[in-house]
């Protein structure tokens, strides 16, 4: 079965969240709702049938995206879930105006590196200990769309 990506409901919000504890710096679900809420907010959910497998969070300002958190439920991880949400999304984003794409990942997160990597993701920079509990750096990226 394919994957379908959609902008992201309010009645999906506690899924959303739920799937977020997965994550190094999960969301909750009112950081969830208060981001739906905000005009430059873009969120995304990836379902395959009924089941919502994970969630992207993006700001546009601008021509310039930022995705702020992108995440898969474990039972749907290496499946290609993740791929189809980003590309679906920025497509989107791509349609409403947005020129690049930038993002910041834990230097050790390996799956997500890896991701943005297969994604055509470029390394631009690096905050160091920008990230905490636990700290870590960031490793800044950016791709034109
Ligand atoms: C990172 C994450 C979103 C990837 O989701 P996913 O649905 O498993 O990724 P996909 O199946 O779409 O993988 C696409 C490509 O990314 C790379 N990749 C993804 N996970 C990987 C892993 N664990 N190890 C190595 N490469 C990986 C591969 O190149 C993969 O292509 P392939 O399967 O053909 O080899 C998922 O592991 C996750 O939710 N992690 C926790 C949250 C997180 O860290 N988010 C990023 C915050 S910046």
């Amino acid at each position: 079965m394919s994957w379908t990506v959609e902008p992201m409901r309010p009645e999906e919000l506690a899924v959303c969240a739920a799937i977020e504890r997965h994550a190094p710096d999960p969301w909750t679900e009112a950081q969830l709702a208060e981001e739906l809420s905000f005009e430059g907010a873009r969120l995304f959910v990836v379902r395959r049938g009924d089941a919502i497998a994970g969630l992207a969070a993006f700001q546009l300002a601008a021509d310039e995206a930022s995705l702020n958190t992108v995440t898969i439920h474990p039972s749907f991880r290496r499946q290609g879930a993740a791929r189809a949400l980003l590309c679906g999304a920025l497509e989107a984003l791509k349609a409403e105006g947005a020129a690049v794409c930038f993002l910041e990942v834990r230097s050790r997160n390996t799956p997500a590196l890896a991701l943005y990597d297969a994604l055509g993701f470029s390394r631009a920079g690096l905050r160091r200990r920008f990230f905490t509990n636990p700290p870590d750096d960031a490793i800044v990226m950016n791709r034109l769309l």
